[in-house]
């Protein structure tokens, strides 16, 4: 061992990025290149029963107009989303009923506006209530987890424990707002259609892709050299590439379909809405004996889509008697999808502040109350863990934070007009990887060149990836070369799940160790194209586990509220993670850190509103959606835990990519209520709210 994994490393493409030079998905200037605007619709409900193209087509520049009576036929998607103008249906506002392709991005946009449509619209319905008619208990939450577990008797139990805190809690629709919008640019050439796009992973959108032109799957490319965030929301392939794609063949044009930001809340999913009751009955010395967390959600006309957000209460704490449902009502809103710790982030908010009301109740330090209720095993599944260091992760973060000596008195602390207060908050995130492979080849010149189809989106996975090569052959991390980005290089899974670093690295870590035993058998000087050795984790790395797998965290935060504007700062923001072996003690602390920023956005100033006049997100750019900046983010701490698990990968790596954000709302909660002796049971806590 070189001992590369660990260290904090640089990023390899940051140069690039911060002179400009990297590349993303809209910068790829063929000869030719034609941009593209969609015409996204006006009503929630309805059919289009007219598209007037005749004063977008008079617009200097426009080069056509393509709507659903005139754009290529698509075969039927699985995600219903990506059927592109291929009939008159409006499921939601916002749906795309026209594009506009021009020579320039001006001319597109100008076109755009001089599109007519005219509209069939019926009534709509985008307001949901727990008592929604629409409610009902789908078969499955995200992720395979059944709607519905149920452990010994919870109602009687909760009807006769000593303590008893039955409390609702509501979690906006919330919108992933990745730096870089969504954009793809596409070229046909000879048959073969060439991708360049914004995306967690390009093996999934040359799949989606093949099957919608009707075309195999060597006659596409796909790239994502860099990417501007994701955040979930580019984990599936988004309008962009279809209309990219479809324009291209309609146009003989290479076009860059690059959505501005105002449309994203529409058309890549959202966060959704949920509605949380949780009723945790106690024993007086802390102990849980009921636990019921009941979430209600909402979804499109077109898709069911069901944030799992009682999962982690199947996880987290030892009670006999337990109940979890999810229950989902089909409304007409834009389809709901992946978001950063989708089930979790919301769900922990609701179950670690009902934990904190419950600590109040009792009077038990919130720390306290969470060590005792520690489970031996995973409650809902029974399993082994492979590793849980929650409790280390609290006492380490009381240790750093402070917490030792605090008032556990509400609203006591004053300074000037800001009452003043601490709140802690549990995190947890399972571990997920995915079967994936890799090249390492040997090079006659000393270095080696490691090739697989990972995605960079701003992590620093090709970073992370040449550290597990380099130490698997026993090499300098200089000595390492790492092609990523592209449906050329051997096929590997999305970044998401925070399980692209456990699977890629697998692959990495199995081909340079291949190619390490077969260099130790090789006699005299390599071929001229070196020697190189493929590995393909099938098998091994979608074993089912005997263990539950899961990284913990905890969260501690400071607030000061503000009595006469309402305004909540957050002054200090720690985490402590058990996430297995950290690869890069660089680009771990920026995911923490980025994790936890994005949770305090949750907390405090992020959150949609459904417009119920018009049907759509009231906040659809940065200017009313309002994501933490710098300021606002005071002094923010990661630190974590050595953790040993020898049951999760070569590497011994958990995911860090979502745990981050999973407590930090609760945590900043939890401290409000600290500060003002009030509870506050819905996000964003924002100063009409706080006053
Ligand atoms: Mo993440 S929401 O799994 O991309």
């Amino acid at each position: 061992m070189t001992g590369s994994v660990g260290a904090p490393a640089e990023r390899r493409e940051g140069r690039e990025k911060v002179s400009g030079t990297a590349r993303y998905a809209a910068e790829f200037h063929s000869p030719g290149r034609a941009q593209a605007w969609p015409v996204p619709s006006r009503v929630a409900r309805g059919r289009v029963t007219g598209v007037d193209t005749a004063a977008a087509l008079a617009v200097p520049g426009v080069i056509a107009v393509l709507t659903h009576e005139n754009a290529p036929r698509l075969a039927e998607p699985d995600d219903p989303t990506l059927a592109l103008l291929q009939n008159a249906r409006v499921p939601h506002r916002g749906w795309f009923v026209a594009l506009v392709v021009a020579e320039t991005l001006e001319a597109a946009r100008a076109g755009a506006a001089a599109v007519r449509v005219t509209y069939d619209a019926e009534e709509h319905d985008v307001t949901l209530t727990a008592s929604h008619p629409g409610v009902y208990v789908p078969e499955e939450a995200n992720g395979g987890h059944p709607a519905v577990r149920e452990q010994g008797d919870p109602d009687g139990a909760f009807g006769s424990s000593a303590a008893r805190v039955d409390v609702a809690y509501r979690v906006p629709p919330l919108h992933n707002h990745p730096m870089e919008p969504h954009t793809s640019t596409a070229r046909w050439e000879d048959g073969t259609l060439t991708v360049h796009t914004s995306s967690q992973g390009t093996g999934a959108v040359r799949a989606v892709l093949a099957g919608l032109f009707g075309l195999s799957r060597d006659r596409i490319v796909v790239t994502a050299e860099h990417v501007g965030g994701g955040f979930g929301s580019k984990g599936t392939p988004r309008p962009d590439v279809v209309l990219a794609a479809m324009a291209a063949r309609e146009t003989g044009r290479p076009v860059t379909v690059a959505l501005p930001r105002r449309f994203l809340p529409a058309v890549v999913g959202h966060r959704a809405p949920t509605l949380h009751r949780l009723r945790l009955g106690a024993e007086t010395d802390g102990r849980l004996v009921s636990l019921v967390h009941e979430v209600t959600t909402h979804t499109s006309r077109i898709k069911e889509f069901v944030e799992q957000a009682a999962v982690p209460a199947r996880v987290m704490y030892a009670a006999p008697h337990t109940r979890t449902v999810h229950r989902v009502a089909a409304l007409d809103v834009p389809s709901p999808s992946w978001m950063r710790a989708p089930g979790e982030a919301p769900g922990m908010y609701a179950l670690e502040s009902a934990m904190d009301e419950l600590a109040t109740e009792l009077g038990i330090d919130p720390v306290e109350l969470r060590v005792r209720n520690e489970p031996d095993v995973e409650p809902d599944s029974g399993r082994p863990f492979s590793s849980r260091h929650l409790v280390e992760c609290l006492r380490e973060g009381a240790r750093r934070f402070g917490w030792t000596g605090r008032d556990p008195r509400p609203g006591v602390r004053r300074d000037g007009p800001l009452l003043l207060g601490t709140g802690v908050a549990a995190a947890t995130y399972p571990v997920m990887v995915g079967p994936s492979t890799a090249t390492a080849r040997a090079l006659p010149g000393g270095s080696f060149l490691v090739r697989i189809n990972a995605t960079d989106i701003g992590t620093g996975a090709r970073t992370v990836l040449a550290q597990v090569g380099a130490d698997a052959l026993g090499v300098p991390l200089e000595r390492i070369r790492i092609e990523v980005g592209s449906t050329e290089l051997p096929s590997a899974p999305l970044a998401g799940g925070s399980s692209g670093t456990a699977s890629w690295g697998w692959a990495v870590h199995d081909a340079c160790a291949g190619l390490a035993r077969r260099l130790a058998g090789h006699v005299g000087t390599l071929p001229g194209q070196g020697l190189e050795f493929r590995a393909d984790t099938t098998g091994a790395a979608d074993a089912e586990s005997d263990f539950a797998r899961h990284a913990f965290g905890a969260h501690f935060a400071e607030v000061a509220v503000d009595t006469v504007t309402g305004e909540v700062r957050v002054g200090r923001l720690l985490g402590v993670y058990a996430a297995g072996r950290i690869l890069n003690a660089r680009t771990a602390r920026s995911q923490f850190v980025g994790g936890m920023t994005m949770g305090l956005g949750m907390a405090l100033t992020e959150g949609s509103t459904m417009d119920a006049a018009f049907g759509d997100f009231t906040e659809s750019d940065l200017a009313s959606y309002h994501v933490p900046v710098h300021a606002d983010v005071a002094g923010i701490e990661a630190h974590w835990l050595d953790e040993e698990d020898s049951r999760l990968n070569p590497m011994g790596s958990k995911g860090i990519g979502e745990i981050g954000i999973v407590g930090t709302a609760a945590a900043i909660g939890n401290a409000v209520h600290h500060a003002t002796g009030v509870r506050l049971r819905e996000l964003p806590l924002t100063p009409d709210r706080v006053l």
